[in-house]
């Protein structure tokens, strides 16, 4: 097959990152978090791409277009991941593992958080950890594709 190749996803208000709530979300910048990324996953042997989008049918098309040329989903699906059936049902339509990652920990927040419809559907979740939720999350991918390789 090649390189495999992870499409990395960010829900809405993520490109304001650094600037929004850094109290909460810390002060890295998108940007910074791609970068991390992009340097962890050349180590890991893989290839990324990262997007961003404030729009629901956007994030829906993507996970549609994944198929047959994305080998993972790593997700940070925002305000999305509590209510977004949507998204949910398109991440369920499509035959690639999928981790969900937070910043921040959704369990010590406000009671609406607590709940993600997006979880279900996914392999994992990390959440909590800041960028190492990103990174960590990425290595589970990696994890996930090396004993999905194995078995098949
Ligand atoms: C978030 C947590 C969500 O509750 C929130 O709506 C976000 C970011 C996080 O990374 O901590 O936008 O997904």
């Amino acid at each position: 097959m090649g390189m495999k190749k992870i499409l990395v996803l960010h829900g809405p208000n993520l490109n304001m990152l650094g600037r929004r709530e850094p109290q909460v979300y810390g002060t890295w910048t998108l940007a910074e978090i791609d970068a991390a990324l992009q340097q962890r996953a050349a180590e890991l042997d893989l290839r990324l791409e990262c997007r961003q989008s404030n729009h629901e049918g956007e994030l829906v098309d993507w996970i549609q277009q994944a198929e047959g040329s994305v080998q993972g989903l790593l997700i940070n699906p925002a305000a999305f991941t509590h209510y977004s059936y949507a998204l949910r049902e398109a991440l369920a339509a499509v035959k690639i593992p999928a981790v969900e990652v937070h910043l921040s920990n959704i369990f010590a927040r406000e009671p609406f958080r607590r709940q993600s419809v997006i979880s279900p559907v996914v392999s994992g979740v990390i959440c909590g950890l800041g960028l190492d939720s990103y990174l960590l999350g990425l290595e589970a991918l990696a994890r996930i594709l090396e004993r999905d390789g194995e078995e098949s």
